[in-house]
């Protein structure tokens, strides 16, 4: 294969600052609803470090978040009225730019990004509270559909706007739990789609800066935060976003989790997690007959393991160089094994994947549910250019569209 870098400079997507996001979203808000909003937040994407389809299986993932943020300006009505705009509404799925509702008519529902809107103002009252109309305007600059959680962080700012526009004060640790559970069932009972917590949690709750470890074993997840390091020596996370997305990924997503499930069953146990506590867990999967199934747990159960080892290898007290260089090949490990046992990878990942670890990276992985979307390399920042370069060159020689870059 030749690999000659093409003639272009690399496609970056540069993250806005909170001034830039909060100045989009208002001039939109005061655009569509004449006047000043009450409050302008905003809630970044979710980037799986370690740990992808654990969640639903009670297992460990290891998180963090974007860069990359949804804004939501946001004023409060005093009448039933649900007003929404986004400046996506030509790149997600909906109705357009623009959607009314009200709150005496939300049913359960998925007409694409209004049904994120109005799940959560349902969510919040099915919780017990006190709910107006709202206007609110939304404007990204997080990649939709590129598997970094921007259901979520959609989700997660509209909750945001609703508690600064109702005054419910939860905008403490205790309230980004519960608001997170929140979204979370905006998503699986108001949209109807059977994600797990994963996503929700990470945006609420992690911080800049730091990776979160979040244990599913409990309702809602357990969360213990490590510093996120890597520029303090030297490294970013680098994604990749190939722009592929799988037809029908939301029914593999299902089939994935249902498999999951069967698997449990079939031998026994109230999740995978229980099983993967046990010394003998692979030799318990071995046991199952169906070699699909077998393989889908497979991966679950290596994948917890691979998450205590990087968390290990993240609070370590071991030479740096070692542990950073471990991490990546856990991360590499992961990816193979999402690609061959969990059948949750694209033929564009596995190339940003390879071609990443070609030029220098320390690891690479499909980030979040796969299907499509992007990658995450573990580069010395001194290596981005000739790992961008090597990416943009093989997508070039399979006449793959050229993938969009985004820093950690
Ligand atoms: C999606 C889901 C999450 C999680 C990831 C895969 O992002 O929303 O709950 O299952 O896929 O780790």
């Amino acid at each position: 294969m030749t690999q000659s870098p093409p003639d272009e400079s690399p496609l970056w997507i540069a993250p806005w600052s909170i001034d830039e996001g909060q100045d989009r979203a208002r001039a939109l808000f005061s655009d569509a609803f004449e006047g000043e909003p009450d409050a302008i937040v905003s809630a970044p994407g979710r980037l799986t470090i370690v740990g992808d389809h654990t969640d639903y299986s009670e297992g460990l993932t290891l998180a963090t978040i974007t860069a990359h943020r949804t804004f939501v300006a946001v004023r409060r009505r005093e009448d039933q009225a649900l007003r929404a705009v986004t400046a996506q509404g030509d790149q997600v799925r909906g109705p357009g730019p623009r959607w009314e509702g009200a709150l005496d008519a939300l049913e359960p529902s998925d007409e694409g990004w209004p049904s994120r809107v109005a799940g959560v103002v349902w969510a919040l009252e099915e919780r017990g509270y006190p709910v107006t109309g709202l206007d609110l305007a939304i404007d990204s600059c997080l990649p939709p559909t590129s598997g970094l959680g921007s259901s979520a962080a959609l989700t997660c700012a509209v909750a945001r706007a609703a508690d600064a526009a109702w005054g419910l004060a939860l905008d403490t640790e205790a309230g980004a739990v519960e608001l997170a559970e929140a979204c979370w069932a905006a998503e699986n009972v108001y949209v109807g789609f059977p994600c797990g917590r994963l996503d929700t949690h990470t945006v609420m709750r992690c911080a800049d800066d730091e990776a979160v470890l979040l244990d599913f074993a409990e309702k809602p997840p357990v969360l213990t935060r490590y510093p996120l390091y890597f520029p303090d020596y030297g490294l970013r996370l680098l994604l990749i976003d190939t722009g592929a997305r799988t037809e029908g990924w939301r029914e593999s997503y299902g089939r994935r989790s249902r498999d999951a499930a069967l698997a449990a069953a079939t031998l026994g146990v109230r999740s995978l997690r229980a099983l993967a506590d046990s010394p003998d867990a692979l030799a318990r999967v071995r046991a199952i007959a169906d070699p699909t199934v077998h393989r889908r747990a497979r991966h679950i159960v290596t994948e917890d393991q691979r998450v205590r080892e990087t968390v290990a290898e993240l609070g370590g007290l071991g030479p740096a160089h070692d542990r950073f260089t471990e991490i990546g090949a856990l991360m590499l490990t992961s990816h193979r094994s999402l690609r061959s046992d969990f059948g949750a990878s694209t033929p564009e990942l596995d190339l940003a994947v390879e071609a990443s670890v070609e030029a220098g990276a320390l690891g690479a992985r499909l980030a979040g549910a796969g299907f499509g979307g992007c990658a995450v390399a573990l580069v010395r920042a001194a290596q981005i250019d000739a790992v961008t370069a090597r990416v943009d060159a093989v997508f070039d020689t399979y006449a793959i569209p050229r993938p969009r870059y985004l820093l950690v």
